[in-house]
């Protein structure tokens, strides 16, 4: 079993980690009274429903539903997993995992598992690497030479070679039977059905990933001769993701934390030339095609994206797909616009016949999302033809539904009414309507009122409130429904007892008793902050002095029937007493 993360550390890195300034660096959020609202990040909306709550160090969303404390909001929002976003944060707090092991001897931590896999990405990009910095009279290095590239840039983006041989690897490095594994795992080696392991990359020039931390976490590899492939990559592995990282990210970040236009190319050299000649805000894919994921974090970064094709047919057809993608996430602010190359050209190519200027005037003068769109759905099209005209209505409305910007939106539907001869937009609008997918609203099911979940949710929306329970030693010996949770919630608030409602809930991630915590850590119970501590007091007293009376009737039917011995005596004079008091 994987060992965990200790959970103490998660804490801390909650503790340290302030959700508002967290989330308001990410996204735009204002005050409004005790809490922050920003527009949800996570569905579409035109009203703030995303709630963020300082005191509880929460967020929620009374839209979709979307909650969490700052781990959840990296996973979602950045699309991290678990490990990831621990990561994430201690990073951002230079926290070293590594120190808080559970269990000194044991090596298992997921964490750990991919701290390995960055050390051993580092070892091997050095052993590439050096093949070029020590030997000027290597063929790769002449080679990029000749292209162009210069020492210093081959030197920054640690390109490296790897020689043409089956076993460069094990050769450089004491193999051992866990790193043997971890090569396997990191897409270094490959192993053969007979248990062989040999090199992945021969006679390739090697140009190191680096995600957004910075860290080695894939090669792309190109052949120094004309062979095909042209370019093999690293597989994808618990470190390498290629729908979400982008090659020169981490790069562009050391120049702008927020570029206001970004330039997506083709290649791994595109963006490495175009640095030569400062221009350090192209990112490329990794040899596939840009995913949701990738403009995602494209948009989070900036507000436009432009993206650079080949003008010929197979460029066009991937800035269709490109465009297609992109939809969903203009929202109103956003904008994508197209830089189409002239045939056989790439960034690359052209920055160095055309020079700087006029390449950047090609970025400048990008063709418009609303260009592009009708310039490819009209071809073809007769616009004087009826089935022409509905033809391209078919096709163009449930794709210019997709975008959530209004203003674009309403804009595209301008020009396309235009162009069917339909210039009224009302009318239009019904033929819209048709199209439209209604999104049915997530029914958020209202709590109903119970003593038990009024006391559980103002403990976990105040777990301060823990320190004026006087015992819960009664509760134990009976049945009522939801105690077994208050309980335990009452002993995890004791067992941590400077926790706020984002850190007690983390504990719980997992569980089944997550949802209706959540839900009960976010209701809005209408109970003022300064009633908070006497309505928790009197539900609790209330529901003490309820299990008393049981008891107490309890006892007096026994009495009658059989009679108490000793003890039940003295427990049914006590109650009495106690009853007596309120
Ligand atoms: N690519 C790939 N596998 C291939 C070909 C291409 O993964 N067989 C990816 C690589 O990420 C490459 C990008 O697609 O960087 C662009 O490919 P291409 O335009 O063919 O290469 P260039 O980047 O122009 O490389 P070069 O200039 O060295 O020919
Ligand atoms: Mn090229």
């Amino acid at each position: 079993m994987i060992n965990k993360i200790p959970q103490h550390l998660i804490s801390e890195l909650l503790e340290k980690t302030d959700i508002i300034n967290f989330i308001s660096s990410r996204i735009s959020v204002k005050k409004k009274g005790k809490n922050y609202y920003a527009l949800c990040p996570f569905h579409q909306e035109k009203t703030p429903s995303f709630i963020v709550n300082q005191k509880k160090q929460f967020y929620y969303c009374f839209g979709c539903n979307a909650h969490g404390n700052v781990i959840d909001f990296l996973m979602n929002y950045e699309h991290l997993n678990f490990v990831e976003s621990i990561e994430t944060l201690s990073i951002l707090h230079k926290y070293n995992i590594l120190y808080y092991k559970t269990n000194p001897t044991n090596t298992n931590n997921a964490y750990e598992k991919r701290n390995k896999l960055f050390s051993l990405m580092k070892t091997i990009t050095d052993i590439y690497k050096q093949n070029i910095t020590t030997n000027k009279n290597n063929e790769a290095y002449i080679y990029l030479i000749n292209r162009g590239l210069n020492p210093q840039i081959i030197n920054e983006f640690s390109i490296g070679f790897a020689p043409k041989e089956w076993n460069y690897i094990s050769k450089n490095i004491t193999i051992n039977k866990t790193n043997q594994q971890e090569l396997i795992d990191s897409g270094i080696l490959i192993e053969n059905n007979q248990g062989y392991t040999y090199d992945r990359f021969r006679n390739r020039i090697i140009f190191p990933i680096k995600d957004n931390f910075g860290r080695i976490s894939g090669f792309g590899a190109r052949n120094l001769n004309n062979n095909k492939p042209k370019y093999i990559n690293s597989p994808e592995t618990s470190i390498f993701h290629k729908s979400k990282q982008l090659y020169g990210f981490y790069e562009m970040k050391k120049k702008y934390s927020r570029p206001n236009k970004l330039l997506i190319v083709e290649g791994y050299i595109d963006v490495i030339t175009l640095v030569q000649f400062n221009i350090f805000y192209a990112v490329a894919s990794l040899g596939t095609s840009i995913t949701s994921e990738h403009i995602q974090l494209l948009f989070r970064t900036t507000n436009n994206i432009i993206y650079c094709y080949d003008g010929d047919q197979s460029g066009t057809k991937a800035a269709w797909r490109t465009l297609k993608i992109s939809l969903p996430y203009i929202t109103d602010g956003k904008s994508i616009k197209f830089v189409f190359l002239p045939h056989n050209e790439d960034p690359d190519t052209i920055i160095r016949q055309e020079g700087k200027i006029a390449f950047e005037n090609r970025i400048n003068q990008a063709t418009d999302l609303s260009i592009f769109f009708f310039k490819k759905l009209l071809h073809n099209i007769d616009l004087s033809s009826i089935e022409d005209r509905s033809y391209l209505s078919a096709k163009a409305i449930p794709l210019i539904n997709l975008i959530p910007g209004e203003t674009m939106r309403i804009y595209l539907k301008q020009i396309l009414g235009n162009k069917l001869g339909i210039p009224d937009i009302n009318q239009l609008e019904t033929l819209f309507f048709k199209y439209k997918k209604i999104k049915e609203n997530k029914n958020i099911t209202p709590i109903k009122q119970t003593k038990m979940r009024i006391l559980i949710a103002l403990l976990i929306q105040n777990p301060h409130l823990v320190a004026v329970i006087p015992s819960i030693k009664i509760l134990k010996k009976v049945q009522v429904k939801g105690l077994t949770l208050f309980i335990q919630l009452v002993e995890t608030c004791i067992k941590h007892k400077t926790l706020n409602t984002g850190q007690i809930l983390e504990l719980y991630r997992n569980t089944h008793e997550l949802t209706i915590l959540v839900k009960l850590a976010t209701w809005d119970h209408m109970i003022t902050d300064n009633q908070v501590k006497n309505v928790f007091l009197d539900i609790l007293t209330n529901i003490y002095n309820s299990i008393l009376e049981t008891r107490h009737n309890f006892l007096i039917n026994k009495e009658r029937k059989i009679g108490l011995n000793n003890n039940e005596k003295y427990e049914l004079w006590s109650i009495n007493k106690k009853l007596a008091k309120t």
